[in-house]
């Protein structure tokens, strides 16, 4: 079967089972094509709330479709590839944030998304990249713990002077191994392109951007820019997305190295055999299984991140 004719495959049975697909735009062109909703974790969230189907199938991340399963629970969530997690978001434990918790009380705990539903249900408040400013700004209280991401936590920090932001030592591996030299290489090598980041990158890069911002935010900036060249500061799929949607621009990514093996797991053929699993019922795609307690207790953060963040 060609690439074609599986999506065809794939469509055909996504209608026969009830299935919506939700891609996120760090997944393959192929993958997004078929998808029935794109776009970053904050937008496929707000998404997977209103989602009709019977079942949901997750071409990104487990965070992500576990994510999903709460916001939905009353649907069967299958994550495409069950191997694609995110390093960041085991980084760090409920027992260990409840611990620093107990010694520095009063802080308002601002959880980043990619975190796993354990952690989350001691966390006050969720935001994603998109979201973070405005959900930080929106809190009453102006002592705030904001975990795992250093590096888009110094983003919130420097942003929202008025609050007294702690940050613990966490991040994204693949944005983080983004060096300055490589944006002034990539700058001396396309002199009158404009350089957008996300803020997942280190300080000393974010410094150097003329944007910095959340997968969407850097999509929409791109889009709506008069100037026609951007190094793309974050995975290499938002630069090749791009310049599939703006051809008369040029999009360059920040380095090559710039990839996440976890969201580069999923393929069409993952996408495919799933969708056989979910139609045969042989429990052979990869369910996300909660309990109540869990999707109950992990729900309240997210719901509050909807609320500041909508
Ligand atoms: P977004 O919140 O921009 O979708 O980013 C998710 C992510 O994992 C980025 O590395
Ligand atoms: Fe996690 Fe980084 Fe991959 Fe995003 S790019 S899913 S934060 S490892």
């Amino acid at each position: 079967m060609n690439i074609r004719e599986m999506q065809e495959a794939i469509l055909k049975l996504k209608k026969e089972t009830g299935t919506a697909i939700l891609a996120h735009s760090y997944q393959a062109r192929e993958i997004t094509e078929i998808a029935d909703y794109t776009g970053d974790s904050y937008k496929l969230s707000v998404d997977a709330k209103g989602i009709d189907n019977e079942n949901i199938l997750f071409c990104g991340v487990h965070f992500m479709a576990e994510t999903a399963k709460i916001l939905s629970p009353q649907k069967r969530v299958y994550l495409a590839n069950p191997h694609a997690g995110c390093p960041m978001a085991e980084q760090m434990d409920k027992e260990m944030i409840a611990a620093i918790k107990a010694e520095d009380p009063d802080r308002t705990v601002v959880a980043y998304i990619n975190t796993t539903a354990s952690l989350k249900t001691v966390c006050d408040v969720c935001v994603t990249s998109s979201s973070a400013l405005k959900i930080v700004k929106a809190i009453e209280n102006d002592k705030i713990l904001f975990i795992p991401d250093c590096n888009l936590g110094d983003f919130v920090k420097k942003n929202c002077p008025d609050k007294d932001v702690k940050l613990l030592n966490g991040g994204c591996p693949t944005h983080a191994a983004v060096s300055a030299n490589d944006v002034l290489a990539a700058k001396a090598e396309h002199p009158d392109a404009l350089f957008l980041v996300h803020p997942e990158c280190r300080p000393q890069v974010v410094e150097l951007a003329d944007y910095a911002g959340s997968t969407a935010g850097i999509i929409d900036f791109a889009m709506k820019s008069d100037a026609k060249e951007f190094i793309i500061g974050t995975e290499t799929s938002i630069a090749e997305h791009l310049q599939y949607d703006c051809p008369d621009k040029k999009f360059y990514p920040l380095t090559k190295n710039l990839v996440c093996n976890n969201m580069k797991l999923t393929t069409l053929p993952d996408v495919y055999r799933s969708l056989l699993g979910i139609a045969s019922g042989d429990g052979s795609a990869a369910e996300i299984i909660m309990d109540d307690e869990m999707i109950a207790a992990s729900r309240k953060c997210i719901d509050e991140m909807i609320r500041l963040g909508g």
